[in-house]
């Protein structure tokens, strides 16, 4: 089962920053997983929606100019990345899921992924783009066919994993507090990843493993590792 660091390692250091990604690459992560959202003048930023929760400032990040965001203490003195940053940071080792925060305009979310696949920062086989909003999936899809898409969702749906399959997804990605074996039977006869967040305590991660998922998102990635090599 691979393990996803959530935000990075955020149990441990300030979520969504360049040092919860380092910490998740010396964990030997399988991926890292952070949010990303657009900020008031269009860049792409790592963040959860609101700053108030997590830095010194207040408000939505789509309503703050990336001059303002680049004061903000995120913790521990460090400052919220943007996309370019992370791309940086993580560059082939690990996969990324980028977990689109909400709608917004994709034009430079696409042209900077595209740019660092073209560089060779990133390759096109890391990164999976996941949403709630799946309309933006259906976007995305369209306008850059290779990459993959990962449908998130926090219900069971009446006919289980077929939105996903639908969407070309290659990937669900679901709350661990509604997961069930119909539903990842469902998805896995589809030919689709099961991930599930956000998966902390042994109990929940042997579950995970024992429904048969594909991967887990944890705020803890060592510790979930340490669980899993233990049998
Ligand atoms: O991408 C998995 C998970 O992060 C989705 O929800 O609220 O933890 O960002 P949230
Ligand atoms: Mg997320």
């Amino acid at each position: 089962m691979l393990v996803f660091a959530h935000r990075g390692a955020s149990g441990n250091y300030p979520e969504n920053t360049l040092s919860a990604i380092r910490a998740a690459l010396q964990a030997d992560v399988d991926g890292i997983e952070l949010d990303v959202q657009s900020c008031a003048n269009d860049y792409a930023i790592v963040h959860d929606t609101w700053l108030d929760r997590t830095t010194n400032g207040t408000g939505r990040v789509n309503q703050t100019t990336l001059q303002d965001i680049q004061l903000l203490d995120a913790g521990n003195g460090e400052h919220i990345p943007n996309l370019q940053q992370v791309f940086d940071e993580i560059g082939q080792k690990t996969m990324i899921n980028l977990e689109l925060k909400h709608t917004f305009g994709l034009d430079q979310f696409v042209a900077c992924i595209e740019q660092n696949v073209q560089k060779g920062v990133i390759n096109r086989d890391q990164l999976l783009v996941s949403s709630y909003d799946h309309h933006q999936l259906v976007w995305l899809k369209q306008n850059m066919p290779w990459v993959k898409i990962g449908a998130l969702t926090a219900s069971i749906p009446l006919h289980y994993a077929e939105f996903a399959q639908r969407l070309h997804a290659y990937s669900i990605h679901i709350d661990k507090n509604f997961i069930n074996h119909q539903f990842v039977d469902d998805a896995k006869q589809r030919g689709l990843k099961v991930f599930a967040y956000t998966v902390d305590k042994q109990q929940d991660i042997e579950e995970m493993r024992a429904l048969g998922v594909d991967g887990i998102f944890s705020n803890f990635p060592c510790y979930a590792k340490m669980i899993l090599s233990r049998s």
